[in-house]
């Protein structure tokens, strides 16, 4: 068990960064490879890595300019009590992204007008969905708030998870992580996601302290070497599986592995393409892949979990684990729903028998699911 938490993390640094899309890609995943010790940190394949970000520096000294603070005037941390200042405070510990009502109110108290956009609730609420702190401050441009009323009034800025990619019995002083850089049109500027800013592009190489701590798995963890496993991990998703089959590979385990994949483009955006396609060669891996934007129809994990559904039943009858990783808002429901059509069809069940069997290999923890 590890002695690091979210208040007395472990500072790694990043050994290795390097993209897993190609550089005519639609996006960009990155590799990413802590620096640090197994015994200090032990971790099970299935855990997670939970990383303190820090801000993006511009941001940082953008708000302190727009206050005309110099970013060295000291602080009380709202949360510890400690002091700080202002500016290693709005690095580490404030949220820039989102603002709460309780900081609009404070502008107002502190000598702005209220702006015609937050002037009613529907308003407000659309206003706080679609503005960070920079854009209310610019809005509003209070008087009179001081450094302590701000750092008072921000949301805390929290801990990001992310699956660990390797497994510590292959590279033993490693952690490998699969980051997807997230960027997004806001205001008319492109932003970024805060943590994969800062692991992809914001820290540098063997010098940034990345905080972190192990953030354990609730039983997202692999069978006995001799049980067969169905591995179904879309875009990052595939981030643990690839801990999973180093895990199996170095376990010379004898059940059998079968991983769905998917992504855009082949071309583009086959993460690990040399590892999983080497595993297949050594009759270690069945891989099935769903490239979505390659043809005019979308295909996606689930058209092949159909695709195969007499096998995969098949393998389900003869106990595999069945694991989800990935998107939760949309792929893991259409995958669940792609599992009852194959229990009503390959297991000649009713649909609310085949719900009951999947709701069972819930329980029997045969089905198992870490998505975000
Ligand atoms: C258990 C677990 C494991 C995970 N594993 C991985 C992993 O292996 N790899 C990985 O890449 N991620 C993983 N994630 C997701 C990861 O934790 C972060 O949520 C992700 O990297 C985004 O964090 P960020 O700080 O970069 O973005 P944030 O700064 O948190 O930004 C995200 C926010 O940006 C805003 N936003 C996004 N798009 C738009 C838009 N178009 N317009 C306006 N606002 C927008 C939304 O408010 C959204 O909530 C995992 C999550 C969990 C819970
Ligand atoms: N909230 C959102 O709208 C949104 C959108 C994208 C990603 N995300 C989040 O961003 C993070 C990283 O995403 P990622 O880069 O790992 O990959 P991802 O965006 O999840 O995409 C990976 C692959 O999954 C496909 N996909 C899209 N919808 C699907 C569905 N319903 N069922 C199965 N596959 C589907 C994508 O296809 P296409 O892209 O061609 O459709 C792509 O080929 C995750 O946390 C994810 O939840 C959120």
């Amino acid at each position: 068990m590890s002695t690091y938490n979210r208040t007395n993390p472990y500072n790694a640094r990043i050994k290795e960064r390097y993209l897993l899309t190609s550089p005519s890609s639609t996006k960009q995943t990155y590799h990413v490879t802590l620096d640090l010790p197994a015994q200090d940190l032990p971790f099970a394949v299935g855990d997670s890595v939970a990383i303190l970000p820090q801000n993006d520096p511009h941001t940082v000294e953008r708000i302190l300019n727009t206050l005309h603070f110099s970013g060295e005037e000291p602080i009380s941390d709202p949360k510890t009590k400690s002091t700080l200042p202002l500016r290693s405070f709005l690095l580490t510990k404030a949220n820039l992204s989102k603002a709460h009502s309780r900081f609009l109110s404070l502008l107002s108290e502190c000598g702005a007008p209220i702006h015609p956009l937050l002037e009613d609730k529907e308003r407000l609420n659309l206003a706080l969905l679609s503005h960070n702190i920079l854009d209310f401050l610019r809005l509003h441009e209070p008087t009179r708030l001081s450094p302590q009323k701000l750092a008072d009034s921000l949301l805390p800025l929290m801990p990001r998870f992310y699956s660990i990619a390797s497994s510590s019995k292959v590279f033993p002083n490693e952690i490998h992580l699969t980051v997807s850089f997230l960027s997004y049109v806001q205001q008319g500027e492109t932003r970024h996601g805060v943590a994969s800013y800062f692991l992809c592009r914001g820290a540098d190489l063997e010098s940034t302290s990345i905080p972190l701590y192990i953030q354990p798995s609730n039983g997202f963890c692999l069978p006995s070497p001799d049980d067969s496993i169905i591995l179904i991990g879309p875009g990052t998703g595939v981030a643990p599986f690839r801990a999973f089959l180093q895990e199996r590979l170095a376990d010379q385990a004898k059940g059998r592995n079968w991983l769905f994949f998917g992504e855009r483009h082949r071309a583009h955006d086959f993460y690990y393409e040399p590892f999983f396609t080497e595993l297949v060669k050594q009759n270690f891996l069945r891989l099935d892949t769903a490239f979505s934007r390659d043809q005019a129809e979308k295909i996606y994990v689930q058209h092949k979990l159909q695709e195969h559904g007499a096998s995969l039943w098949d393998w389900l009858q003869s106990g595999a684990f069945l694991y989800v990783c990935g998107d939760a808002e949309k792929m893991a429901k259409d995958v669940d729903s792609a599992l009852e059509h194959i229990a009503v069809k390959y297991g000649d069940l009713s649909s609310e028998d085949a719900r009951l069997y999947l709701k069972r290999l819930r329980k029997e923890k045969r089905y198992l699911l870490d998505v975000y």
